[in-house]
């Protein structure tokens, strides 16, 4: 005897998994992105050193990514070109994740994807940061010679990070920073 057909259940709704996607910001993410970093920094950033470098160096908006969880704008990491003795490179920062959104892996998303897409150009041989060992060292950024890379004010040495393609340039790299091409018209 055949059975009688069971109309098929709706299939239930997915479930929101919360995984971080990035994409490429536009102009319509610049006050967002002012005011995660507000969130996520506070007034004392712009006393930051990094914000220094920026002020005299301007971001690569080409470079700005924006995590999304479902839709939702949640993070964002900013590009600076610069350089350190001749050599051209990038100072990645600040890197965001709004605090509704955290440990969803948009974070270490953004770092990735951007130190990919920047390195990838083939036109600089470093990123540079200003950040936490525990959080960076994971990505593959190491430590630099103390002391060495120069910047506009004070920074923690232990917590100025470098990830290149040339393994020897961690150590290597020293001067002070200056405009992403400067080497070339030396
Ligand atoms: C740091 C920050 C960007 C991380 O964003 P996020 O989207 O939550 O990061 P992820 O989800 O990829 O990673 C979260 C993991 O990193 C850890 N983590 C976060 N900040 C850390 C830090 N400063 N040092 C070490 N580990 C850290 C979390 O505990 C979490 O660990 P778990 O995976 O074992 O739970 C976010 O906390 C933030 O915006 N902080 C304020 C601004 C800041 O400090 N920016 C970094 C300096 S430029």
């Amino acid at each position: 005897m055949i059975a009688p057909s069971v109309p098929a259940a709706e299939p239930a709704a997915p479930p929101q998994l919360r995984v971080p996607v990035t994409r490429f910001a536009t102009d319509q993410d610049d006050q967002w992105i002012e005011e995660l970093q507000a969130i996520a920094f506070g007034p004392g950033r712009f006393a930051r050193t990094a914000f220094r470098v920026r002020e005299r160096f301007p971001i690569d908006k080409s470079l700005t990514l924006v995590a999304e969880v479902d839709g939702t704008p949640c993070g964002s990491v900013w590009m600076t070109p610069i350089s350190v003795g001749g050599i051209d490179g990038y100072l990645l920062g600040p890197l965001a994740t709004h605090p509704n959104f955290r440990r969803l892996g948009a974070g270490k998303m953004l770092c990735r994807n951007v130190v990919k897409l920047a390195l990838g150009r083939g036109e600089g041989k470093f990123v540079l940061l200003v950040g936490d060992q525990d959080y960076y060292m994971l990505l593959g950024f190491e430590k630099t010679q103390h002391g060495a890379i120069q910047f506009p004010g004070p920074v923690d040495p232990q917590r100025v990070l470098l990830v290149s393609p040339d393994p020897a340039l961690a150590q290597s790299l020293a001067g002070p920073i200056a405009a992403f091409g400067a080497g070339k018209t030396a």
